[in-house]
């Protein structure tokens, strides 16, 4: 009764979504990926500074790599995927800054001119736009697979570079046979929430 949301988009972005282990061959269309991104680029992060970057790996060669680079129980999810997303943080994002916060474009020198003070900016802004496309994938109709069990450096080395941070990758598509174990538990209200 307190959420206005439909209750059947609440049951595909949240109750009834999981994290697919397993996918079918239905590929992930580039269209899709569009729609997913110009959906979630609108949730929030701090001076607007919008850090993630998305690496979508589509050609056999650059899945081989990625699948070499993954925890030995990811590997054979990441190598079936139709879609498969190196989500990272951009650690230079206060280049944009300018343009992507116009009302107070002082904010670039004023707080960004520390590299060390924009890698933890962009880590944890880039984190949260991470879930929002987990969000937005199942917005999509799709399941999405995240997984930080894989070598970072390799990552950065092979795919992106020193300005970037790889943060996750993201198995995309449709969910396949035994695609999940049972729904494991959550924390009650009780034992999260606090009042002071
Ligand atoms: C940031 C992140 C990292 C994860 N890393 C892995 C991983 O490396 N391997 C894996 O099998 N599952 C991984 N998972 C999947 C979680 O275990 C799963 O999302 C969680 O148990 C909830 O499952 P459910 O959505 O089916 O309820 C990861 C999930 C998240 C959000």
């Amino acid at each position: 009764m307190s959420l206005v949301l439909d209750p059947a988009a609440q049951d595909l972005l949240f109750r009834e979504a999981r994290t697919a282990n397993t996918f079918t061959d239905e590929p992930v269309t580039e269209e899709q990926v569009q729609a997913i991104y110009d959906l979630v680029k609108y949730g929030p992060t701090a001076f607007n500074q919008s850090p993630l970057r998305i690496t979508l790996v589509r050609s056999p060669e650059a899945r081989e790599r990625l699948v070499a680079l993954m925890a030995e129980g990811n590997q054979p999810k990441t190598a079936a995927a139709p879609l498969v997303a190196i989500l990272s943080a951009d650690n230079e994002f206060h280049e944009e800054l300018p343009a992507l916060f116009p009302h107070f474009p002082q904010a670039k020198d004023a707080f960004f001119s520390e590299r060390q003070v924009r890698e933890s900016a962009a880590a944890m802004n880039a984190t949260l736009q991470a879930a929002y496309f987990i969000i937005g994938v199942r917005a999509a109709g799709l399941a999405a697979g995240p997984m930080t069990g894989l070598d970072f450096e390799g990552v950065r080395k092979e795919f992106l570079d020193d300005d970037h941070t790889p943060l996750m990758v993201v198995n995309i598509g449709k969910p396949g046979p035994d695609a999940w174990f049972p729904r494991s538990p959550r924390l009650a209200y009780e034992d999260v929430v606090t009042t002071v």
